[in-house]
């Protein structure tokens, strides 16, 4: 694997990180077992997660077909209900994936070249990564601790780090 996945470096403690994405066994757990609460409702969840998205970077609405739908419009829009779940499906891929590192790289590459076609610049991950933080704290409050909340954000930047170079 690519060795920029790995930013956070490795040592040989019981909680050692993987060699190739700087992982430990610990975060990838707490980011599934967070993202089994989140995933019981996908479409609720992930048209809230586009609510987020488009309340904090809304510059990133331009990109989609449903653009010119107004927002209280669009919990009734079926393209935008589908497509919220199928980005939350592919959310799920990458959390399912993270102890198959030719499988993660892969469906990262992936999702790196088809949004590169579309013109999504590398900041709009970095925005959609602060909501996706925010959406997990508004819907799992306690069971969202600092912890499970650094393992998120360390796993989305080695993910969106992966991403952004093959867009
Ligand atoms: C976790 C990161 C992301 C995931 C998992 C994801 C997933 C997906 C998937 C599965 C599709 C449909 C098929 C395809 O792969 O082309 C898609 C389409 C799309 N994505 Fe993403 N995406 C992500 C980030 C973003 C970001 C940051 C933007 C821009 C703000 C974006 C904009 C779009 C657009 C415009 C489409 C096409 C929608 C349509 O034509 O209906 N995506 N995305």
């Amino acid at each position: 694997m690519n060795k920029v996945l790995n930013l956070f470096g490795t040592s040989s403690n019981s909680n050692e990180p993987d060699p190739e994405t700087g992982l430990t066994r610990k975060e990838k757990h707490l980011v599934e077992r967070s993202w089994n609460l989140v995933k019981n409702d996908l479409k609720g969840n992930g048209m809230e997660l586009f609510f987020i998205l488009f309340k904090e970077c809304p510059e990133a609405k331009n990109y989609f077909p449903f653009r010119d739908v107004p927002s209280d419009e669009l919990i009734n829009n079926n393209k935008f209900k589908a497509h919220a779940v199928t980005v939350m499906y592919s959310i799920g891929s990458i959390v399912d994936n993270l102890n198959e590192n030719d499988v993660l790289i892969g469906l990262l590459q992936k999702n790196g070249e088809s949004h590169g076609r579309r013109g999504i610049p590398g900041e709009a991950y970095w925005g959609l990564k602060k909501c996706i933080l925010i959406l997990l704290k508004s819907k799992l409050g306690s069971e969202f601790p600092k912890e499970t909340e650094e393992a998120w954000e360390k796993t989305l930047t080695v993910a969106f780090t992966l991403i952004i170079k093959h867009l």
